[in-house]
C-alpha cells in the first residue's frame, strides 16, 4: 500500500506488501522488497537498500531454486519523519525510530532509537538527530 502524498523517484523498486504511510519520499533506486513498512513522512535516501533475508541463498541443499515457502521473510520497521541517508543498507528484522536519521552509506544491523542519528558500518549511535534536520510538512529534502 502506497499512502497519499508519497514522492517516489525513478528506478525504485516496491515490491507487493510493502506499506508506505502519507508523504513518504522515496529518492531514486531505492530498493524495496516485501516486508518493508515505512511510516508517514519519512524520507528514503537514493540507493537506499532495504533487505527481508538474512542468510539469502539462491538454492537449497538439493542444488534446486528455493521457492517463496524455502526461505522466511524477515520484516523491518521505519518511524515516521525517520530519515534514511543515500546508500544505506538496511538489514531486516530492525526498527528505525521515529524522527531517527541513518548517515549515508550506513550498514544498520540493529534497532535505531527514536530521534538518534547512527552512522558507519556496522552502524552505531553517534548523537541525536542533528536540530533542523527535520523537515517542516511539504518542505526540506532536496528533489
Ligand atoms: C552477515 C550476516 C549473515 C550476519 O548475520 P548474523 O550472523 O545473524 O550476525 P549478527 O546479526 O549476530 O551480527 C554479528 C555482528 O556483525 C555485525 N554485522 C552483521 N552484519 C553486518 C554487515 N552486513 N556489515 C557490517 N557488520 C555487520 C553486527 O552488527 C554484529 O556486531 P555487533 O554485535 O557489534 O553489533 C547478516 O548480517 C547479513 O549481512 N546478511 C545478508 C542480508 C542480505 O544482504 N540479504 C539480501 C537478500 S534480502
Amino acid at each position: 500500500m502506497i499512502g497519499d502524498g508519497c514522492k517516489i523517484g525513478a528506478f525504485v523498486e516496491i515490491q507487493r506488501d510493502v506499506h508506505l504511510g502519507r508523504n513518504v519520499k522515496v529518492q531514486p533506486f531505492a530498493f524495496i522488497p516485501s516486508g518493508v513498512t515505512i511510516e508517514e513522512g519519512a524520507f528514503i535516501g537514493p540507493h537506499v537498500c532495504f533487505t527481508n533475508d538474512l542468510y539469502p541463498s539462491a538454492v537449497g541443499e538439493d542444488g534446486e531454486l528455493l521457492t517463496e515457502a524455502g526461505w522466511r521473510l524477515v520484516p523491518t520497521h521505519v518511524g515516521p519523519r525517520a530519515s534514511i541517508g543515500a546508500n544505506a543498507t538496511i538489514l531486516c528484522g530492525v526498527t528505525i525510530g521515529e524522527g531517527a536519521m541513518v548517515a549515508a552509506g550506513s550498514v544498520v544491523t540493529r534497532d535505531v532509537p527514536p530521534h538518534m542519528l547512527v552512522a558507519g558500518v556496522p552502524a552505531r549511535v553517534v548523537g541525536r538527530r542533528p536540530a533542523g534536520s527535520v523537515s517542516v510538512s511539504g518542505s526540506g529534502h532536496g528533489s
